[in-house]
Order: structure tokens, then sequence, then C-alpha cells
């Protein structure tokens, strides 16, 4: 892809699982590799937007791109906030927690008996708090009733397109290298990709989106 459609436009890309801690050396996590966002942040710097990239993890492909290292929701949400500042667009690759431990014990939780209850409170809605006049996307990760799930969380989050993945087909979702989606648009119609590398559907997203940032140009 040689265009370079995204020039002068600034994008916010999250990417990578949180990790919500219990102690010292333990998390709640998740499956998420990364690969999805990075692939995002690359497809966009090479069509010549500015990248703000938020990750839990640091993969290879991150020249020219601004990366923020984060691990829980929490800062994820501080650093979105942060760096959708005068942005054209946030989209939101993370699987970010939803639940984090209420307590983090300062010392390492000891074997004691035979259960432990572990207390989880809700972590907050990223796309649900940060408002602005910028393009949204956002991904939906789901193991059944893929479509319906994915067109509540595109209403509920207030998305222009919403990137459906059904992790339990071979070859998607989490961790591969390739990735099978549905895109869900705000007007409800849709587009079913085929298998192709995370690159790729990198791609066809952005090429689904430049059309929506004319119309939404900053002033
Ligand atoms: O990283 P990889 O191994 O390459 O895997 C890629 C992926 C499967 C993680 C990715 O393609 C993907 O689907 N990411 C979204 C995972 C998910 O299930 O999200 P969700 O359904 O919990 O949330 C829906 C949307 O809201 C997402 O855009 C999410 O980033 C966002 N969200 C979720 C929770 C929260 N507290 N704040 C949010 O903004």
């Amino acid at each position: 892809n040689k265009k370079k459609d995204l020039a002068g436009k600034t994008i916010v890309i999250t990417t990578g699982g949180t990790r919500e801690p219990l102690d010292p050396v333990r998390f709640i996590g998740n499956r998420s590799s990364g690969k999805m966002g990075y692939a995002m942040a690359a497809a966009a710097r090479d069509r010549g937007a500015m990248v703000r990239l938020i990750s839990t993890v640091d993969l290879p492909e991150s020249a020219g791109m601004e990366v923020t290292r984060v691990q829980t929701a929490a800062e994820m949400l501080g650093a979105v906030k942060n760096s959708v500042k005068g942005a054209d667009a946030l989209i939101m690759a993370a699987a970010v927690a939803d639940f984090k431990p209420s307590k983090v014990a300062s010392e390492k939780i000891k074997k004691a008996s035979a259960s432990l209850d572990l207390k989880l409170e809700p972590t907050t809605d990223i796309l649900g708090e940060v408002k602005g006049k910028f393009v949204r996307i956002g991904f939906a990760a789901e193991t059944s009733e893929l479509i319906d799930n994915a067109e509540r969380k595109l209403d509920a989050k207030n998305l222009d397109i919403i990137v459906a993945n059904d992790v339990t087909a071979p070859g998607c979702g989490f961790g591969s290298d390739t990735n099978k989606v549905t895109l869900i648009f705000r007007d409800g119609h849709m587009e079913d990709l085929p298998l192709m590398s995370k690159r790729e559907v990198a791609d066809a997203i952005l090429d689904r989106a430049v059309p929506i940032f004319a119309p939404m140009a900053r002033v």
C-alpha cells in the first residue's frame, strides 16, 4: 500500500491486553498479544499518519510511532485521555480488562487455605469515558452471537465502525498472525472480510475509515 491518504492525520491506537495486579507478582490478564494493534499502527504510519500507540507490550514494529507503555486499564485510560487531544481518530484494538481486583495486596499472597476468594470491581470503559470529535473505531472479540454482541457495543460505545472477530474460528483473534473479521458500520451496514494477515485487515479497516475522516475534519 503506497497511498499516503492519512498524511496530516493523528491517530491514537491501543493494543495488547491490560494486566490488573493482584499482588507484587501476579496479575489478571488475557491472551491479547498486541499484534492486531501493532499492525493497525504500522499500516496507519505507512499511510502517512502521526501514530500515537498505547500498548501493554513491546513488539519490534514500532519505528516512526510514539509508543506509550501502560499495564492496567486505568493507566490505558489516562494515556488515551492525554493522547486524543487534537487527534483525528481513536482505534481501540486493546483487550481491556472489564474487572480488576478490588484490593492489591502489598505482599505476595500466601498459599494458606484450600480456596481463595477474589473480589473484583469494574474498570472504567475507556470508549465510554473518552468523548471528542474524532473517528471512533472499536474491536469486539466474541465467542458467540458475534454480530449481535458487536452491534450492541457499536451503539453503547458510540462507534463509527466496530471490527467483530469470532475468536473461536481457526486463525482468528488472539495471538495469530491472521484474522477474519466482519466490519459493522454506524449506519448498520456490514462487510465480511476473508481470512488475511493482520496487516491486510488493518489496511482494509483504514480504507473504510478514510472516507469518514473528511466530513469530520477538525475546525
Ligand atoms: O492482540 P492480538 O493477539 O493480535 O489479538 C487481537 C484482539 C483479538 C485482542 C483484537 O482483535 C480485539 O478483538 N480486541 C478487542 C477485544 C475485546 O474483546 O474487546 P471488548 O469486547 O471487551 O471491548 C469492546 C471495545 O471496547 C474494544 O475496542 C475495547 O478496546 C474497548 N474497551 C473495552 C473495555 C474497557 N474497559 N474499555 C474499552 O474501551
